[in-house]
């Protein structure tokens, strides 16, 4: 991939002393997110890897800087004190805490089936939630018609130079902290745009060297394809407008990156990634497993890049050489624990550390024992089991029996399965196929055409 020069070009610029600023203001309001060194991560991608977690940021992501310091500006101007936000969960949850701390009257309009979690946060906060739409460019365009109506001031998530201001100062942090040694490469989720807008423009500016990598899930790549459409020689106008699906990483499904973010960042990146989501799974597992830290979809996004030999791949042709240091941001936490028990689980499924079994046994006292013996001989564990007479083919003196249960490596599963089978004869039941087991993802890791093998194949409340 051509990757053109990439220095502070942009007639668009954040200004460092803005960004200095800013973090004067913010540093007292904010909690320390030390950086995280990940020897995991490192053995597997070959680069020194440290993780930013902004996932144990106040509020729960880094969302907060950029809402916090936009209200701070508006405050001490005295533009106004009433604002409305629209928002997938995270920066309405910045706007809201900052809106108490700030003494601000705050409005937040999210998407109806926005977690619940993210909502509940919101309220607790003090905010109006106003539910509207199904997903993040719906509620945008209601408060955008609210906000004149209501005579409240918009805080957009990202399209601001005062929030991309805020958003700076995660990257002025970030070298702060590595002052003796900073990074070579820094990975960066990117929805609209706002934080990559933020982050590039101070690190660019400070280290020209840099290598700044953007990552975008495959169900909202507008930014990734804008990029190469930028390289292709499109023709403007970019970003380009693109239709998302349903994500795991949903505080990154943005139709169109927005404009102000895009100038800033068009001629910074140096390379634009999107994964998966079966990836941004592995990511989220990885991280909960490696590091003992808990993201949400879109906070992964970074961890979840660098686990992809693709991406690698990528990284190397944009001059991020093995051995380099590189800093992933992880940049949100706010995940319901249902939806992490869920991608939990799917992630073990696909990595076949945990593994589906249906078996049709006498429905008699006793037999689920046998099961369990060749379970326990292979040291699995159990993580659903579930009896059901709801199959048309069983005759009435049987039962299907359901296990999803984990081993430790994948060999022992299959193991597992062939004893069953052996049992089944011996014992008389039957072994039949696995009942939902969707088989590894088809734009996983471990997909093959992924030029290495990837060893690790892997609140509800306000954060106060
Ligand atoms: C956890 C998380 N990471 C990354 C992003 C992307 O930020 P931006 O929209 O500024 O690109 C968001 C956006 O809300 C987010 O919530």
């Amino acid at each position: 991939m051509e990757s053109p020069s990439s220095t502070v070009s942009s007639k668009q610029s954040v200004a460092l002393e803005k960004v200095a600023e800013a973090w004067k203001i913010l540093r007292p309001a904010l909690w320390p997110t030390p950086l995280v060194r990940s020897p995991a991560l490192e053995e597997l991608s070959g680069y020194r890897v440290w993780l930013k977690p902004e996932n144990l940021q106040r509020t729960g992501a880094y969302k907060i800087r950029g809402a916090y310091y936009k209200l701070h500006c508006l405050r001490e101007e005295g533009r106004t004190r009433q604002v409305v936000a629209a928002s997938a969960g995270n920066h309405s949850q910045g706007v809201a805490y900052a809106s108490r701390q700030l003494g601000m009257d705050c409005v937040i309009v999210m998407p109806e089936r926005a977690p619940l979690p993210k909502r509940r946060a919101t309220e607790r906060y003090g905010a109006r939630l106003i539910l509207e739409g199904s997903c993040f460019d719906d509620a945008l365009a209601f408060a955008l018609q609210y906000a004149p109506e209501q005579g409240r001031e918009f805080i957009s998530p990202f399209d601001d130079m005062e929030v991309i201001t805020g958003q700076g100062t995660l990257a002025w942090e970030l070298l702060e902290e590595m002052a003796d040694h900073p990074p070579d490469a820094v990975l960066v989720p990117v929805g609209g745009g706002g934080l990559l807008a933020g982050v590039a423009s101070v690190l660019k500016q400070r280290l020209p060297q840099i290598k700044i990598v953007a990552v975008q899930s495959d169900c909202a790549p507008a930014y990734v394809q804008s990029w190469k459409a930028l390289r292709d020689g499109a023709p403007e106008p970019l970003p380009l407008d693109v239709p998302t699906q349903e994500t795991v990483a949903d505080g990154v499904r943005v139709r169109q990156p927005g404009l102000l973010c895009w100038q800033i960042t068009r001629d910074l990146v140096d390379a634009s990634v999107s994964i998966s989501d079966a990836q941004v799974y592995q990511g989220i597992l990885f991280l909960v497993e490696q590091a003992k830290l808990v993201a949400e979809g879109a906070g992964a996004l970074a961890v979840s890049a660098l686990l992809d030999p693709a991406v690698r791949r990528q990284m190397r042709e944009a001059g991020v050489e093995p051995g380099a240091r590189v800093v992933a941001l992880v940049t949100g936490g706010n995940i319901d624990s249902l939806t992490l028990q869920r991608v939990l689980e799917r992630s073990l499924v696909d990595k076949r550390r945990a593994r589906a079994l249906s078996v049709r046994v006498k429905d008699e006292p006793g037999q689920l024992g046998y099961i369990m013996d060749v379970l326990r001989r292979k040291r699995a564990t159990v993580l659903d089991l579930r009896r059901s007479w709801r199959s048309r083919a069983l005759a009435s003196d049987l039962a299907d029996i359901e296990i999803l249960f984990e081993t430790e490596e994948e060999h022992q599963g299959q193991e597992l399965l062939q004893e069953l089978a052996e049992e089944a004869k011996a014992r008389n039941f039957e072994l039949l196929a696995e009942p939902s087991d969707p088989g590894p993802s088809q734009a996983g890791p471990q997909a093959d055409s992924r030029e290495d093998a990837d060893p690790n194949k892997s609140q509800d409340q306000p954060q106060e």
